[in-house]
This record gives structure tokens, C-alpha cells and sequence, in this order.
């Protein structure tokens, strides 16, 4: 069975423009906020004195989880460990490429641990070509693969001399971008990948310099406002077709449909006060094989 065609509007001088935005299957791996908490302060959003609802943060990503599965995902799970409470964001442990992976180095000691967790993880899952980072990289938190690129960003944690590496580790040529705003200290908390050649991104997130060659490189890019950034709406999770996104990021879901994207709305309220979205949540394990369509023929990857 074929994905139904989606119709974009408004109809252009030659009639409706059709669009058929496919997605493709994803394997995820998350980590349940079992140790969840702010107990230091590393971003802005953090704030050890307000307090944090554990069991709540375990709904909503149990909510988020189920999501992903129920659009067709294959989601694994990395054991939680005591100590390490913000090991829910896999997003920064790892890049995974054509089934090569780069080991986050962390730039605070308060999350180095969660680096071993990780190679632990990737050993068992019989990942054969395994590496840890020698400069500061904080996984997919700043690397985002967007087709045959990798967008990496550096001002707050990843280093450039991380860029190089990562490009001769996972073989990807790499576009370095510089945040300049400690509130999107991340890339992923100021752009999304939304497809191979599409991006959404808050431009004020990023230097001159950065915004004039993401201008170049993404010129029908979605742009998302500065309320719609500081809800953490570019911290979103496409699949190609659906997008995953902070239920608060109103707006922008509107201007990723407007683009014949699905938008998935989520609440992570509890994991906001970490200043971690549903993105950072996620970590995606790319094989060597291209997964089959979610809303299409059959998966290929089991
Ligand atoms: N508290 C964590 C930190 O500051 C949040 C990480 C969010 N992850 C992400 N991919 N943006 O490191």
C-alpha cells in the first residue's frame, strides 16, 4: 500500500501541489527518568531549589515512548543509573551513523558518567564499530545528521576540534554552526531536522555569521518566533512525515503543517526543568540499511 498523497495548499498557478511526506522507520534509543532530577545547575533552565515531580516525569515520558512506538518506531531502552540524573537525554550520549558511533565526551563532570553507560550499551547491542569522542561532544544534543551532512554546533559544549572529529569518526562532512544564547546551549534546543534537505530553526539562537549560512543552506527553512523557541519547540523529533514537538509550540506545529508535515504535540513539562525537551530524549540508532516506510511497504529493519 502506497502513503496517501497530502494535499498542500494554497493551489499554485498549475493547481494544489502535492505533497507525499514519508516517513521512515526509526530505531530510538531512550532511557527512563527513574533518577530524574535538577540537582545542579548546567543551562539556564535549571534551578536546584524548585522541585521536581519524578513520577510525573515518568508519565510524560512514558507518554513521549509510547508515542514513538505507536507511529511505528522501534524505541530500546538504556538501563537508568543512580547519580546520573539527567541520563534520560540519550540524545547526548552518542551519534550513531551507517552504524558507526561516536561516544559522547561530556563538558560538565556532573554527566561523564553517562558516557560509559552508553559504550556499555552499544557493546551489548553488538554495535561493531564503537569510538569515544577525545574532545568535548555532546552527541546529538549538538551533531544533528541531516541527510549526507552533519549540522554541528559549537559555543556551549561541543568543541570544533569535536567537528573534525566526528566528520572523520562517522564520515559525514561536517557544517559548523555557532550558538551564541546560553538558553539554546544545545543545537537541538534552537534546530530541528525535519528531513534530508529540510530544517526549522529560531535563527536569533545563532552568530551572524551562522544565521547568513543556514540562509544559504536551508532557504525555504521553517523559522520558528522567539516564543515558540523558549516553549523548546525546534526540540522535536521527525520521522519524515510526523514530527514530534512540545505541545506549547503552537505556532510552530502550525507552520510544520503548513509545510505537509504531521505535527505530534507532547507535553514534557517535568524535563523542561532539566531544560530538555522531547528531542534531547531521543537518540537515534542508524544502521547500515535505510529503514522501510512507517506508512508504507514493510519495514526492513526488525
Ligand atoms: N540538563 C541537561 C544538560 O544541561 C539537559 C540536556 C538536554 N539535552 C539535549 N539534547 N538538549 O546537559
Amino acid at each position: 500500500m502506497n502513503p496517501v498523497p497530502i494535499t498542500l495548499s494554497p493551489a499554485g498557478p498549475a493547481g494544489p501541489v502535492r505533497s507525499a511526506r514519508r516517513a521512515r522507520r526509526r530505531r530510538y534509543l531512550l532511557c527512563p527518568p527513574e533518577h530524574f532530577a535538577v540537582t545542579y545547575a548546567i543551562n539556564p533552565w535549571m534551578d536546584p531549589d524548585r522541585p521536581v515531580d519524578r513520577a510525573a516525569a515518568l508519565r510524560q515520558w512514558r507518554e513521549l515512548a509510547a508515542v514513538l512506538r505507536g507511529l511505528g518506531h522501534r524505541v530500546d531502552l538504556l538501563g537508568p543509573e543512580p547519580g546520573l540524573p539527567d541520563m534520560v537525554f540519550t540524545a547526548n550520549g552518542a551519534t550513531v551513523v551507517a552504524g558507526r558511533v561516536l561516544v559522547a565526551r561530556f563538558r560538565h563532570p556532573q554527566r561523564a558518567g553517562e558516557s560509559a553507560a552508553h559504550r556499555r550499551w552499544f557493546a551489548a547491542a553488538r554495535f561493531g564499530r564503537v569510538s569515544t569522542a577525545a574532545e568535548v561532544n555532546e552527541g546529538e544534543g549538538d551533531l544533528l545528521v541531516a541527510g549526507r551532512r552533519i549540522l554541528a554546533a559549537s559555543g556551549f559544549r561541543t568543541t570544533p576540534a569535536a567537528h573534525r572529529e566526528a566528520e572523520q569518526v562517522l564520515g559525514l562532512p561536517v557544517v559548523s554552526l555557532e550558538l551564541t544564547d546560553p538558553r539554546y546551549y544545545h543545537l537541538d534546543t534552537a534546530l530541528a531536522v525535519l528531513d534530508d534537505s529540510r530544517v526549522m530553526y529560531h535563527p536569533e539562537a545563532f552568530a551572524p555569521p551562522t544565521r547568513r549560512l543556514l540562509r544559504r543552506l536551508y532557504p525555504d527553512a521553517i523559522l520558528a518566533d522567539p516564543a515558540d523557541a523558549a516553549a523548546f519547540g525546534l526540540n522535536a523529533i521527525s520521522d519524515g512525515r510526523h514530527v514530534v514537538l512540545p505541545a506549547a509550540a503552537r505556532g510552530l506545529a502550525e507552520q510544520v503543517r503548513a509545510a505537509g508535515f504531521v505535527p505530534v504535540p507532547v507535553a514534557l513539562p517535568e524535563l523542561l526543568k532539566a531544560g530538555g525537551g522531547p528531542k534531547c530524549c531521543v537518540l537515534e540508532l542508524r544502521s547500515d540499511e535505510r529503514g522501510g516506510r512507517v506508512d508504507g511497504g514493510a519495514p526492513r529493519v526488525a
